[in-house]
């Protein structure tokens, strides 16, 4: 199936170690890929450096009530990240489940049921959320509760402090010298061995039918793509609408509409929507021509997996050129230790050297390196001084890069208002970096930037304007589109309308509740009793970045009294004024509608706005209750937790 488990593939974790000879099996839960990605980084290291014969899994394909038989010379890893507000990432839902379960059923019956099993544990989270890194600590506990025995510290990276890959480095070298010890294993020179294999394929070319030029499974190769439409199988959906909502000339921001009625695909008021990207033109030349590969681009390959547990990210056969344009995440920041990885096929020593030195040195890395946001391919480039580099296998590209990852947008129309049609807002990314000639751009609000650009027919009027294959050469579709997928998420309105709400989204926070005003101002105007419905929005500027302004208007005609909208200018006056702020100006008012039981909604900046709102609410709720700040802090707490309060933010 669209896993990559094909049918018939066993889903028993002991059975497929047994059968391809493997003593270590990395388990991960990941949602965006790094997860997935350091799991593949531990297998590597694992094999290359103690000789372990390692494997990577995903919690998706596999059972877990035997994992009580694991033998105690095996060694399993647990790779975890924790999503959104403290919950596993959708591939490990059952998995955790399972074992953090009251009466966790295993095949035998010991006591303790895991005392056999050796495992590790390394988390990815982000501190700017209420439950830090819950998925890497609640299994933990409960792996200890069930008897199993932890080799060296649980990990946890944080990804909220921009640290993710310092804390993974720093936790597994001790991680790996605590295992080594246990399991007797004896360290030895890494030297690279590729997982997946290259093979030219000389009958074919470009034209061939056969080959994958981006599309992303086979359906999509034939021209057959149907349903269910989901991560593993975008729906193609054409952009019905898409406009600038700032008015100022050097920042953007898009309001895009994607017609899904061709679709199976439904979507409530607050799900997000994923927009599968694409890599721009000259980010996919840079990266062809500093591996020398420009003369091949158009070659086509195939990608074999060297060994039975490893799963290409890719369908083949493809060319060098679909794979980096639709396949790798080559935009992304490096990781050290692929330099490390990558310094033996240097051109030169001293370019060997000087890799070698960025894959050791934190700081010397961040001050060349990270601090410019320079990609893979601008840092080889960097590195040799533009020298190519033609020794590098593309194998360890394609193990060495996350796959390429949709990106999410909280939907920002009401699907009871258009149900087929899906409104995406979304902040252009577009950095001007101090010492870099041009800006930084990110990956899918550019690629959507330009997909509006062109259904538009507007100029790129700027020098660094990117250009893109859209969606590669067999393009057939009449008009723009752009792959998508929809998720489900727990951001809703209460299923009472006369219930009060407050919305609380500066900037792009505002998004989802573009739906919820839309959704109530129709629910008014079909007769339903609608209650307070109270909206704090913040901007820089009046007239530079207040995204549907007139929109408001027409919602406070269907509203009336029950709608108001409050707005924060941050960029007006000498002194900064935030939505918080507003906020603790209608002090009296908030503390009434939350005791009336109104629900409260924040979206958007994960990092500070989200807290501050927090804290300010807690500061409300104590002086206008008379309790002290802690008692409010718990009050705020129980609002969380009963789905009074609710947020749909990222960093
Ligand atoms: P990317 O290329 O992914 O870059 C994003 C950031 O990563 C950069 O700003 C930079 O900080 C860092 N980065 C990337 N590459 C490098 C590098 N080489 N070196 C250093 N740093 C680097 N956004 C909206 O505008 N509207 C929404 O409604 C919205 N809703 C969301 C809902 C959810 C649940 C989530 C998780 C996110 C949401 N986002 C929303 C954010 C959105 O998903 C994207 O993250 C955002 O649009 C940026 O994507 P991008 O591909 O353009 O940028
Ligand atoms: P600023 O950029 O002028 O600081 C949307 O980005 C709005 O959110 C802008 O007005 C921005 O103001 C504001 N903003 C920035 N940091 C914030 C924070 N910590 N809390 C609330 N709003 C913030």
């Amino acid at each position: 199936n669209a896993n990559g488990l094909k049918a018939g593939k066993t889903r028993n974790i002991i059975e497929k170690m047994e059968e391809s000879s493997k003593n270590c099996v990395i388990l991960y839960g990941s949602q965006t890929g790094t997860a997935e990605d350091y799991a593949s980084r531990l297998a590597k290291e694992g094999k290359s450096r103690y000789g372990l014969e390692t494997m990577v899994a995903d919690l998706e394909d596999y059972d877990y009530d035997n994992l009580d038989e694991i033998s105690s010379d095996k060694i399993v890893m647990f790779v975890l990240a924790t999503y959104g507000e403290g919950e596993p990432t959708d591939n490990a839902v059952d998995f955790y489940e399972f074992i953090t379960g009251d009466d966790v059923a295993f095949s035998q019956s010991a006591d303790p049921p895991l005392g056999n099993l050796n495992y590790v544990a390394f988390g990815l989270g982000n501190n700017t959320y209420e439950h830090y890194n819950s998925m890497v600590r609640n299994v933990n506990k409960a792996l200890q509760k069930l008897g199993a025995h932890r080799i060296g510290d649980a990990g946890e990276g944080d990804d909220g402090a921009g640290t993710m890959e310092e804390d993974f480095l720093a936790w597994k070298d001790p991680m790996w010298a605590a295992l080594a010890e246990k399991m007797g294993l004896e360290e030895r020179e890494a030297v690279y061995e590729p997982i997946f294999g290259i093979v030219e394929r000389e009958g074919l070319t470009k034209d061939s039918a056969e080959v994958y030029l981006g599309e992303p499974n086979k359906m999509h190769l034939e021209g057959t793509a149907k349903g269910p439409f989901n991560a593993h199988n975008p729906y193609i959906a054409p952009i019905v609408e898409s406009k600038e909502l700032f008015s100022v000339k050097d920042r953007n921001c898009l309001h895009m509409e994607v017609d899904i009625s061709g679709s199976n695909l439904t979507y409530q008021t607050g799900d997000h929507i994923a927009i599968w990207p694409t890599n721009a033109g000259q980010e996919v030349d840079l990266f062809l021509s500093i591996l020398g590969l420009d003369s091949k681009k158009d070659t086509v390959i195939s990608v074999k997996a060297l060994e039975p547990t490893a799963k290409v990210p890719f369908p083949t056969p493809t060319t060098y050129d679909a794979i980096i344009r639709y396949h790798l995440e080559i935009c992304a920041p490096v990781s050290r230790q692929f330099l490390g990885t990558l310094a033996a096929f240097a051109p030169d020593d001293a370019t060997k050297a000087e890799m070698a030195k960025l894959g050791s040195d934190k700081d010397y890395f961040q001050d060349k390196i990270s601090k410019n946001h320079y990609n893979i391919a601008r840092t080889l480039s960097v590195v040799s001084s533009g020298k190519k580099w033609e020794n590098v296998p593309f194998s360890a590209f394609i193990e060495g890069l996350t796959k390429l990852q949709p990106r999410y947008y909280s939907i920002s129309s009401s699907s009871l208002v258009q149900p087929k049609k899906i409104a995406i807002t979304a902040v252009v990314e577009n950095q001007l970096i101090p010492g870099r000639a041009d800006p930084f751009k990110g990956v899918a609000t550019n690629y959507l930037l330009a997909l509006k650009q062109k259904q538009n027919g507007d100029p790129n009027p700027e020098p660094f304007g990117l250009t893109y294959e859209i969606l590669g050469p067999r393009n057939k579709y009449d008009g723009i589109h752009v792959p998508v997928h929809v998720r489900h998420s727990n951001f809703k309105l209460p299923s009472d309308p006369s219930k009060p709400v407050i919305l609380i989204g500066p900037g792009t926070g505002v998004a989802p509740f573009r739906g919820f005003v839309q959704e109530r101002a129709k629910q008014a105007q079909s007769g339903e009793n609608v209650g307070p419905t109270l909206l704090f929005f913040g901007c820089r500027k009046r007239n530079e970045d207040f995204m549907y302004e007139s929109e408001w208007e027409e919602c406070q005609k269907a509203l009336g009294d029950k709608f108001e909208l409050i707005t924060a200018f941050s960029r007006e006056g000498p002194k900064k004024v935030y939505v918080q702020h507003r906020l603790k100006e209608r002090a009296q008012e908030v503390n009434e509608l939350l005791e009336k039981k109104a629900y409260i909604y924040v979206c958007g900046d994960a990092a500070n706005m989200a807290r501050e709102v927090n804290t300010v609410l807690a500061q409300i709720i104590s002086e206008k209750r008379g309790i002290p700040e802690a008692k409010a802090e718990d009050v705020v707490k129980n609002m969380r937790a009963s789905n009074q309060y609710q947020e749909d933010v990222w960093s």
